[in-house]
């Protein structure tokens, strides 16, 4: 389990919050916002958007994902991912951003605001046994 280098979770964070003022969250008003980096270095972010038929709504995290996914292509290698939140409260990514996470990262390293303060996990710390097609 490698640890996110401190310059880049700086940079992850800083991506994170810069794309966290752009969330639309008009009905929890908790805005979140994402960023990865890949294995080639190149940095992602995406915010949540929700939707007033709420289950449609994106998670920060997917946002991210599929933005890079559309920007560079299919083979995304993510290395770590960070999540922030305007409220500082614990917030982790939820069960299928996990799962979307551990697509393109099985070893993605998720840096995240835990209950006892900011935490650094392993995807399969967060998603034992993610599903994998092969
Ligand atoms: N949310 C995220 O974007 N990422 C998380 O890790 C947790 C939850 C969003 C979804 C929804 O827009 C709002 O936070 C409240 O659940």
């Amino acid at each position: 389990m490698k640890t996110i280098p401190g310059k880049q979770r700086t940079l992850l964070l800083r991506a994170a919050r810069k794309v966290m003022r752009h969330a639309h969250a008009p009905y929890s008003h908790f805005r979140v916002g994402a960023a990865l980096i890949t294995a080639k270095g190149e940095v992602f972010a995406g915010c949540n958007v929700e939707n007033a038929s709420y289950g449609m709504t994106n998670c920060a995290e997917r946002t991210a994902i599929f933005t890079a996914v559309a920007q560079s292509g299919p083979r995304l290698d993510i290395r770590a991912v960070a999540v922030v939140n305007d409220q500082g409260v614990p917030c982790s990514p939820c069960g299928a951003c996990r799962q979307v996470i551990y697509e393109f990262g099985p070893e993605a390293m998720v840096y995240f605001q835990g209950s006892k303060g900011w935490k650094e996990s392993h995807i399969t710390e967060l998603l034992p046994e993610g599903f994998h097609l092969k």
